[in-house]
């Protein structure tokens, strides 16, 4: 399975934060924001990861991250010109894909719980569990009129349904930015045409996996927490909400290097050899608590 992260965009609700540096690389409390959705593909298992960005800002994506190596992944880039829409990744990732299955996730979707539902998603994906090609998740939601909304079979767990921003939503299921789809999905990308905003939409995709009775859904479990970060003000909930957490527990949420430590990307060695190369500050500290506890 490989991984995308689709980090580009205008961002265009956060301006003038977004004008010189993008939504992606603003603070969620403690850390840049693509460190949230790099760590949900490393919980997954994923290694082998192509970060997607604005020409703009690709050299402080590299900056940030490098080769990933200190992350014990593979990371690597490439440039979406404009906002064309989300299917482009997948245009764009084509030759990354390969003969793969790929699961995306946007730069700006935070999610912070249990992530066995996604671990359980990935490997029916690669199994192709009941002839279903592509998985879309459903989390349920009180209003889902500003959102993909799925309606689909308890049972066989197929979509029935799949609207964009419906007025009468069929269901309670809003579809999160985090998809899984086979190699069939960079050529049904291609043969996506703009919508009349002049991009390509993401549910046209998955409905071209639906035509086919191939569009399986995951359900996201109640407790899980998906936070959005577009709004000046979500972005604030997102970062009072990862505070709280972090506070309470003395735990971080997505620190990267305890993540791959404990995935077995890197060996205490290797972390301590990171922690040591950082400047004296509160996230060196959380790692060299790490590497006291397991020593
Ligand atoms: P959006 O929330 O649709 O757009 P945006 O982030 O640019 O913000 P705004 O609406 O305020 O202008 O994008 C969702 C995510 O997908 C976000 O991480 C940006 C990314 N994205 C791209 O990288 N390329 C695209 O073509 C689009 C449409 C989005």
């Amino acid at each position: 399975m490989k991984g995308i992260v689709l980090a580009g965009g205008a961002g265009s609700r956060l301006y003038p934060m977004t004008q010189v540096m993008t939504k992606q690389l603003q603070s969620v409390y403690d850390k840049p924001m693509i460190y949230y959705p790099l760590s949900i593909l490393m919980l997954g298992g994923i290694k082998d990861i192509l970060l997607i960005t604005t020409p703009d800002d690709q050299p402080l994506f590299q900056k940030l991250l490098g080769d990933g190596s200190k992350f014990g992944i593979k990371l690597s880039y490439k440039i979406q010109e404009k906002p064309n829409g989300l299917p482009e990744a997948f245009v764009l990732g084509e030759d990354f894909i390969g003969d793969d299955d790929v699961c995306l996730i946007l730069g700006d979707n935070l999610f912070y719980g249990d992530l066995n539902f996604f671990r359980d998603a990935i490997k029916a994906q690669k199994e192709k569990h009941g002839g279903l090609e592509g998985r879309v998740f459903a989390y349920y939601v009180a209003d889902p009129r500003a959102y993909g909304v799925v309606e689909f079979d308890k049972a066989t767990k197929k979509v029935k349904t799949l609207e964009e921003k419906p007025e009468h939503p069929k269901s309670n299921y809003a579809v999160p930015g985090l998809y899984l789809f086979d190699n069939t999905v960079a050529r049904r990308a291609k043969n996506l045409k703009p919508s009349p905003r002049g991009e390509t939409e993401i549910v046209d995709l998955m409905l071209s996996y639906h035509n086919e009775d191939k569009l399986g859904v995951a359900m996201m479990y109640r407790g899980l927490a998906w936070l959005d970060t577009g709004t000046p003000r979500s972005l604030l909930d997102a970062s009072t909400f990862i505070g709280a957490i972090e506070e309470r527990q003395g735990l971080k949420v997505a620190c990267l290097e305890e993540i791959s430590y404990r995935q077995k990307f890197i060996n205490l060695d290797e972390l301590k050899r990171i922690a040591n190369a950082l400047p004296k500050c509160s996230y060196r500290t959380y790692l060299e608590k790490i590497i006291a506890e397991e020593s």
